[in-house]
């Protein structure tokens, strides 16, 4: 790719700016000075370079956030908080999308990318892509509501889901829960519970295929994935 193409792409500044910054003679491809714009580049195998620190070229980003509530996951919105507001210039330039949607006063795992053929893939019916959910209901669930959510229940437009796996933490007038779905119709898991009379009054996503929620991330904090992570969901998908 040409060398400006790849600096610009990395936010290194519009094409113009980076013309300004070769015409410096501060970037260099493999210890020559570089000038001119047009000239390209492998970034697999070029060492690049700006005022002597290595820039690494990447394609694609890679983004865990512990979504906070009060924020919808889009990428903008004329009048909501998006999850795309939380990220820096650095991230913006690669422009990230989230993976699938968690609800505005949802919390918890949510992956943003601008890889499509992967969130293409993580987000499809077929791939029945397991996500695990905690949650706080308004209720006590039993063992009545397990074997049902084991079998599948119908939801308040007709629709019979896949089955779940729930898992009972604390019972009680409030219970705690965490359950797996492979499925991601809107707002299932406060629909599956509206299915057997119960209410959710707080709910946090854990994980996503291989992908498990890194604890040491605060509300609206996010991190790059590892490339084992990537690596990972890529092959599970
Ligand atoms: N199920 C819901 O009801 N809400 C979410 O945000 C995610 C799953």
């Amino acid at each position: 790719m040409r060398i400006d193409k790849m600096l610009a792409n990395l936010g290194y500044g519009s094409r113009k700016e980076v013309k300004k910054l070769l015409k410096e003679g501060i970037v260099k491809v493999n210890d020559s000075i570089v000038k001119d714009g047009k000239q390209h580049v492998d970034p697999n195998k070029d060492v690049v370079t700006l005022l002597g620190d290595v820039i690494e070229y990447k394609e694609f980003i890679y983004l865990m956030m512990n979504k906070p509530p009060g924020f919808i996951s889009a990428t903008e919105d004329a009048v909501e908080d998006t999850v795309i507001d939380l990220l820096q210039p650095e991230e913006l330039v690669f422009q990230p999308f989230p993976v699938g949607r968690l609800d505005k006063d949802t919390e918890g795992l949510l992956l943003l990318t601008n890889d499509g053929q992967l969130a293409h893939k993580l987000l499809a019916p077929k791939k029945n892509v397991p996500k695990t959910y905690y949650a706080i209901i308004d209720g006590e669930v039993n063992s009545t509501d397990v074997n049902a959510f084991n079998k599948g229940v119908v939801l308040d437009d007709g629709y019979k889901t896949k089955p779940g796996k729930l898992t009972i933490i604390k019972s009680g007038v409030r219970s705690e829960i965490e359950l797996t779905i492979t499925e991601g119709k809107f707002h299932q898991v406060k629909r599956m519970f509206q299915a057997v009379g119960k209410r959710v009054i707080y709910l946090k996503r854990l994980s996503m295929c291989s992908l498990k929620l890194d604890d040491t991330l605060l509300l609206g904090e996010y991190r790059e994935l590892t490339d084992q992570e990537v690596k990972m969901l890529n092959q599970q998908v």
